[in-house]
């Protein structure tokens, strides 16, 4: 679209300083502050949509009403994935196969999130020697040590026991694929968003990190193929049954059990893994990394979580589900998503066909629409005093709502892993929101439960809790960031 076109476009234009300000340097407005460009619009048009302008293309910002009716709306009429592969140039970073196919979704949500309390004592064990390995040895002194590098590789491994399975969780070559394909794909888009699309095909060539997912696509073939063939062997003899073999119990068994036609070739099984530790290992491990920041910002709630940690210990239920017995941890999780979430914008979907909202706004065929998902749920309206930090935030609801008669059984309305509010959006709402988001939850909270107790964590002197860093959408973290901890005295927790 070109600027004429987004003049004359009906919704008004946000993030343009001069009248005719050229296209190019609208896009590198967005990039560098997008947070608050969707925010202005945000404030300025509450009732009605805006857009902004993105190298590829205007975004359509929709105001927070229109979410339940965008939400429920087939994905043959408004495309998630559409909007995903657009986002991520998919046909220059390889994840163009997530239009070819939905296994990857479908067995997120069907297989591995049903199964995830069979799967847990297993992730528990695969900690302990973990931390081991990674954190520094400390009896007691305050250690430097770098928390994005290790929550890295806690999240690939204890993401790789899950979707992989013991064959190559801790195969270093897909370790290796598993962390750098998704760190050299945001390499590429960020540096391609920057540029006119008609520059892509060629600029990408220039990038090493463009060659470099490449690699590590063809890597994940080569690497997982023999195994592959071996399972899909087995299910055409039917000798492979998924869930009777703990060793077998993981996405990669799944996958050659399931998948039909085109799906169940090696090449795009293996491809389909790599798309998965894309979705998972880096969200997760920034959820880690800024829940680690908060607390260590506001020590004054680490002590209470360590309490509710031993209370659920020690329960007569024991070490029995326990992840969603912590509610305040749970809580601390939420509040850290508000003010860090990964993107600013959600909800996105790319217009398959042509559409009108049932208040008369009308979406043409090929509109990229989103909502501003930072603005809805740090409005003042939504959340009271939105600049503070306030760990216990919905834990105070939740148990607000607990007391309110009637309610005491509605508890999930409050936890992190809800995506059915239409003010709190960071995993999407409803039927096609993240179906990772408990696996995420579980992980999250069990890295999180063991380090507190056996650590305390400070920032280098004359360090405050580092800012996070922002380009386009996207909300992230310095990876090499230095901090200090501390073994504490006797406190080992072993589930
Ligand atoms: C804190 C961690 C995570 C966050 C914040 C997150 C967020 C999201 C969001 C916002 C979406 C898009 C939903 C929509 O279209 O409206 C999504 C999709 C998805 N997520 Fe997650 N996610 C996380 C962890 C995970 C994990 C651990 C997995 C896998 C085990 C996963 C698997 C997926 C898949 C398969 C999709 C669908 C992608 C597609 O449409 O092709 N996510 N996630």
């Amino acid at each position: 679209m070109c600027h004429k076109e987004i003049l004359r476009g009906k919704h008004p234009l946000v993030g343009s300083p001069l009248f005719l300000t050229p296209r190019f340097i609208l896009n590198l407005i967005f990039a560098s502050r997008a947070s608050k460009v969707v925010n202005q619009g945000y404030q300025k048009f509450r009732t009605r949509a805006f857009q902004v302008v993105r190298g590829e293309g205007n975004l359509i910002v929709l105001p927070n009403s229109l979410v339940e009716e965008l939400a429920t709306l087939p994905s043959t009429v408004a495309s998630p994935h559409g909007a995903l592969e657009h986002d991520l140039l998919g046909s220059y970073t390889g994840l163009d196969v997530i239009l070819e196919s939905r296994l990857h979704h479908s067995i997120v949500q069907r297989r591995l999130t049903p199964r995830l309390g069979l799967i847990t004592p297993r992730l528990e064990k695969e900690l302990i020697p973990l931390f081991e390995e990674l954190l520094p040895p400390s009896k007691g002194e305050w250690i430097e040590f770098q928390p994005y590098q290790v929550f890295c590789q806690l999240a690939a491994r204890l993401t790789a026991h899950a979707i992989v399975g013991p064959a190559f969780c801790n195969d270093p070559v897909w370790l290796d694929i598993a962390i750098n394909y998704t760190e050299n794909l945001f390499k590429t888009i960020v540096v391609l968003r920057l540029l006119p699309s008609w520059t892509h095909s060629v600029v990408s060539r220039l990038l090493p990190s463009y060659w470099k997912c490449q690699g590590y696509i063809r890597s994940s073939k080569v690497l997982l193929g023999p195994k592959i063939r071996e399972l899909l062997g087995r299910s055409e003899d039917g000798s492979l049954a998924p869930d009777s073999n703990e060793d077998e119990f993981n996405v990669l068994t799944w996958l050659a059990f399931l998948a039909k036609g085109s799906e169940r070739k090696p090449d795009n099984i293996a491809h389909t893994e790599v798309l998965l530790s894309l979705a998972s290992i880096h969200t997760t491990l920034l959820r880690m990394l800024n829940v680690l920041y908060d607390l260590t910002a506001h020590p004054e709630l680490l002590e209470e979580l360590r309490v509710e940690i031993y209370q659920v210990a020690s329960s007569p239920e024991g070490w029995n589900k326990p992840y969603d017995r912590l509610y305040k941890l749970d809580s601390v999780l939420r509040e850290s998503q508000r003010m860090s979430p990964p993107s600013t914008i959600g909800i996105k979907r790319l217009f398959k066909t042509p559409y009108t909202f049932q208040n008369g706004l009308h979406i043409p065929k090929g509109t990229y629409v989103c909502m501003p998902v930072y603005a809805i749920e740090n409005d003042p309206e939504h959340t009271p005093n939105p600049d503070l930090y306030d760990g216990l935030r919905s834990y105070r609801a939740y148990m607000q709502s607990q007391s309110t008669p009637g309610n005491s059984n509605n508890s999930k309305e409050f936890q992190f892993s809800y995506a059915n509010d239409p003010n709190v959006l960071n995993f999407g709402y409803g039927k096609y929101a993240c179906p990772g988001r408990f696996f995420a939850s579980l992980i999250i909270k069990m890295v999180l439960a063991k380090l507190l107790v056996e650590y305390d964590f400070q920032f280098l002197p004359g360090t405050g809790r580092p800012a996070n860093l922002e380009v386009h959408e996207f909300l992230f973290s310095w990876p090499w960031n230095k901090m200090l901890l501390r073994r504490r005295e006797g406190s080992t927790f072993s589930f």
